[in-house]
């Protein structure tokens, strides 16, 4: 709300998701503008099961800049939270000298108070690095009253996390320029466009993420050959014909060129030398049961990809959510917690034809895959502002609410 001419404590608090790439981002051509060597493109996933908060306030009162992940402090000097930090105040000093200034504007040179929290583990499996970019830009530019093309800025904190502020279907333009002002995230459908379309994840056991993505990439740039040839010659074929797939909402080419793109970008981490392994013998195992569920069918339902780590992202349609998880609950038998095996989303129950468990499930493996995230419904929309006050992740001390 408005208050008097500087104003004492202002707070902005907004939520982010979680995105899923099906065209892969693997390699910068500017480590620090971060801008990638191919475009990719993802699909941006329902926030009720997996998002991030973050609050951010300013205020005159505050010493210095501080940060709460989870309820914990961290270090606020990252390089790459800094970077987002100067480039909204770079946007909020433009717009101001651009005449278009609102009646309190907040003094730029307030320190300020952030924090943030994920509504899911680290252990769901799932990156949290582009939500919590996304997020951390969006509450940022909420504070300083910046709007507009904010994808760039987000960019600076994790490639990926450009992506997740748009909804449903996003590619991100690698772009031409050396500056980035067109390495941007662009909108290819809402998420209205595909409702059917379901996202599971399998969360495997025993993962210990050996190289993170910043360094896995930054070695495949330096000595994959298969790395440059995907980035000039396969990425800019295959993101045209993603879009169309998407457009026509063709599971069966959308999810087949899912696969096809998640096969290649760990063909180049094996081509990385030293070589990178992010899948795993269970990894394994699910992309065969994957194509071996899709032969019985005769025809591709259910699709898998892969990040920079051994959990599996499974896309589908609504009407094959059942079946699919009962066939990898056969497969990997839950060890112990059978009843949280699902979370999320509940799934309703399917029954098995004999012939479809002779064809597709082999010899279980007990507890391989610890647990199934349903994160519900179809794609989700982008970053949202959150306008309850009580909603806020810190007090109107400056200091985060609740404690992890
Ligand atoms: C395999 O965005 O995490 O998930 O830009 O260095 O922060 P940085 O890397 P990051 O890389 C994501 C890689 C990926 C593929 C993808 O999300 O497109």
């Amino acid at each position: 709300g408005a208050m008097a001419a500087e104003r004492a404590l202002a707070m902005a608090t907004c939520t982010a998701p979680v995105n899923i790439a099906v065209i892969k981002y693997w390699g910068k051509r500017d480590n620090d503008l971060i801008l990638p060597i191919n475009s990719s493109l993802s699909v941006t996933l329902h926030q009720d099961q997996l998002k991030t908060t973050t609050t951010a306030a300013a205020s005159r009162d505050f010493a210095e800049d501080r940060l709460w992940l989870n309820g914990e402090e961290a270090d606020v000097g990252q390089p790459r939270l800094q970077a987002c930090l100067r480039e909204v105040r770079r946007l909020a000093r433009k717009r101001r000298g651009g005449g278009t200034e609102d009646a309190a504007p907040l003094n730029l040179s307030y320190k300020i108070h952030i924090a943030t929290e994920n509504n899911f583990p680290t252990a769901a499996g799932l990156a949290s690095s582009a939500a919590g970019y996304a997020c951390l830009v969006s509450a940022l530019a909420r504070l300083y009253g910046v709007e507009g093309e904010l994808s760039e800025v987000a960019r600076r904190g994790s490639g990926s996390a450009c992506r997740s502020m748009l909804g449903g279907f996003v590619q991100w333009q690698r772009g031409e320029r050396p500056d980035g002002r067109d390495s941007v995230a662009q909108q290819v459908a809402p998420e209205t466009h595909w409702p059917e379309l379901r996202v599971l994840v399998l969360v495997v056991s025993g993962e210990k993420k050996q190289v993170g993505s910043t360094a896995g990439m930054q070695t495949s740039v330096a000595t994959s050959p298969l790395l440059k040839h995907r980035a000039e010659v396969v990425v800019p074929e295959r993101m045209a014909l993603m879009a169309q797939h998407i457009r026509e909402r063709d599971f069966e080419a959308f999810g087949q060129l899912t696969m096809r793109d998640s096969n290649q970008f760990h063909a180049t981490c094996l081509d990385t030398f030293p070589p990178i392994f992010y899948l795993t013998d269970v990894s394994r195992l699910i992309i065969a049961l994957a194509h071996r569920f899709n032969a019985h069918h005769g025809r591709t339902k259910v699709a898998y990809t892969f990040d920079a780590g051994p959990n599996a992202v499974i896309f589908t349609l609504a009407d094959t959510v059942a079946q699919f998880v009962e066939v990898v609950r056969r497969s990997f038998p839950p060890a112990t917690n059978g009843d949280q095996f699902v979370r999320g989303l509940p799934v309703g129950s399917a029954s098995l034809p004999e012939e479809l468990v002779a064809a597709v499930v082999t010899e279980p493996v007990p507890g391989a895959v610890r647990h199934f995230r349903h994160p519900g419904g179809g794609p989700g929309p982008g970053p949202q502002p959150v306008d309850d006050p009580s909603q806020h992740l810190l007090g109107a001390d400056g200091l985060p609410r609740r404690c992890a």
